[in-house]
């Protein structure tokens, strides 16, 4: 399929536009008319109860005709902008050709195995196809109990897999985990230094961390522990990249151990972080590895990949499901991989990536609240605090920041006190330029209104 390759290419002139105070009247109308019914949104969109019409590329455009600078791809994504020509051509074509064959084979569900087989990491090449990451990480951990024998899991503070029983039981985040924890899944501090759970220093610590989920896994574990299921950046915790040599040394231990590794890449996969996957920042392969969000651009779509010597367990788990693998999936999977390839994604994401984490560094020396930039390729994230030395973290600003910079035209993710970015890997450096603008001028208004 030919396209135009500069099809998202805009005038940075011409964003954001903003042509009624956000969000307008439009937007109020149809929101209040959804929330009569659809309730407990995120706080993505309490925060700026805004309702969009359309995307294009780099650009939402809201029900009152608000243009934004995309700097979200929805919830990490439309990784390769909105409504990408080839993913849509290929949905189009499937859309009106099969939609729903349960999980017979089919050419493209074919091509696309075959394609994503040829990118996963080393022989990680048994595959089954879902469509919510939660799916997927539960069904790694299914996985996991199969080959093993075993049934317990350790995951980490600030983790996040998804919202059904078993995988809120691997998460930290406290509104999806009311209640006790399944049976046999533990948390465990992480290498998150800039809050470290022991107060060391990094990197003289010697990953003390690391030393004590080994100690942790032999008091709390049953001599039945299945994996360690893990993000490798995590997103919802606020951006948090770990030490080069966190995920080797926890590699390390698994094998040390006795017991399997499971990445979560659902958020970090498909180019997000600078490579095609995660892991590949660190050297390290997992015995599974979870991919959902970017692996399709938006159409439904997750999978999990596990060392092929493992896969004779995988026939004893029926992958089948009502959507999982459909012929939509596929195409938009296999537009999405192939797009990946033709226009040097990986490559853009790092370069994109290193140019916005200059910016983040200059603008962290101008302001009292921020505590820390972090990220790899684009995924970013900006934590703020109440004081660079308590580190305390500040809630109120990151709401503040948040809304405000909404209010002048930039979509993105909030996260308590961290303001999380993740702009479409195809964005032009001049517009990630116009948004950073906009997040410095917010944070400014935000100091002053809070007396800094
Ligand atoms: C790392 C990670 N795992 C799993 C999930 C769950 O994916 P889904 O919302 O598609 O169930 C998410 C969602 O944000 C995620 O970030």
């Amino acid at each position: 399929m030919h396209y135009d390759k500069n099809w998202a290419k805009i005038d940075p002139l011409s964003v954001p536009d903003m042509k009624v105070p956000a969000p307008g009247p439009r937007s109020k109308e149809l929101h209040k008319r959804a929330e009569k019914y659809m309730k407990g949104y995120s706080s993505q969109v309490k925060l700026f109860p805004v309702a969009f019409e359309s995307g294009h590329g780099v650009t939402l455009t809201d029900a009152d005709g608000n243009k934004y600078i995309d700097f979200s791809s929805g919830i990490y994504v439309t990784n390769l902008g909105h409504c990408h020509p080839k993913v849509v051509e290929y949905l189009q074509k499937y859309t009106a050709q099969l939609m729903n064959c349960h999980d017979f084979t089919t050419e493209i569900k074919a091509l696309f195995l075959e394609k994503l087989a040829s990118v996963t990491p080393a022989n990680l090449n048994g595959i089954q196809m879902y469509c919510a990451g939660c799916e997927s990480v539960e069904a790694a951990m299914r996985a996991a109990r199969g080959i093993t024998g075993k049934y317990e899991f350790f995951s980490f503070y600030g983790d996040f897999h998804g919202k059904t029983m078993s995988a809120v039981s691997v998460t930290q985040v406290a509104d999806s985990t009311t209640g006790p924890r399944a049976t046999g899944m533990h948390l465990a501090p992480n290498g998150h230094c800039y809050h470290c759970a022991f107060d060391k220093k990094y990197p003289e610590c010697g990953l003390f961390c690391v030393k004590a989920l080994e100690k942790q896994i032999q008091m709390e574990g049953t001599d039945n522990v299945a994996a360690i299921l893990m993000e490798p950046i995590q997103g919802w915790g606020g951006s948090i990249v770990y030490p080069d040599d966190y995920l080797p040394a926890i590699r390390q231990l698994c094998d040390r151990l006795g017991i399997l590794l499971i990445v979560d890449e659902v958020l970090t996969c498909c180019a997000r972080t600078g490579k095609m996957w995660c892991v590949d920042n660190y050297g390290v392969i997992p015995d599974i590895i979870v991919m959902g969000k970017g692996l399709a651009n938006g159409f439904p779509t997750t999978a999990f990949a596990i060392r092929e010597e493992m896969t004779e367990v995988l026939e004893k788990i029926s992958a089948s499901t009502s959507y999982g693998g459909n012929p939509m999936a596929a195409a938009a999977g296999l537009a999405s991989l192939e797009v990946i390839e033709e226009e040097n994604i990986v490559e853009r994401s790092a370069s994109l990536g290193a140019y916005i984490m200059k910016k983040l560094h200059k603008m962290q020396e101008d302001h009292k609240i921020i505590g820390e930039v972090r990220g790899k390729g684009c995924l970013l994230g900006i934590e703020l605090v109440k004081d660079t030395d308590t580190r305390e973290p500040f809630f109120e600003a990151g709401k503040r920041v948040y809304q405000v910079a909404f209010s002048k035209g930039l979509a993105w993710i909030p996260a308590n006190n961290n303001l999380r970015m993740s702009p479409p890997l195809i964005m032009e450096e001049e517009i990630a330029e116009k948004a950073l603008e906009i997040i410095d001028e917010s944070i400014t208004i935000v100091e002053k209104e809070f007396g800094y």
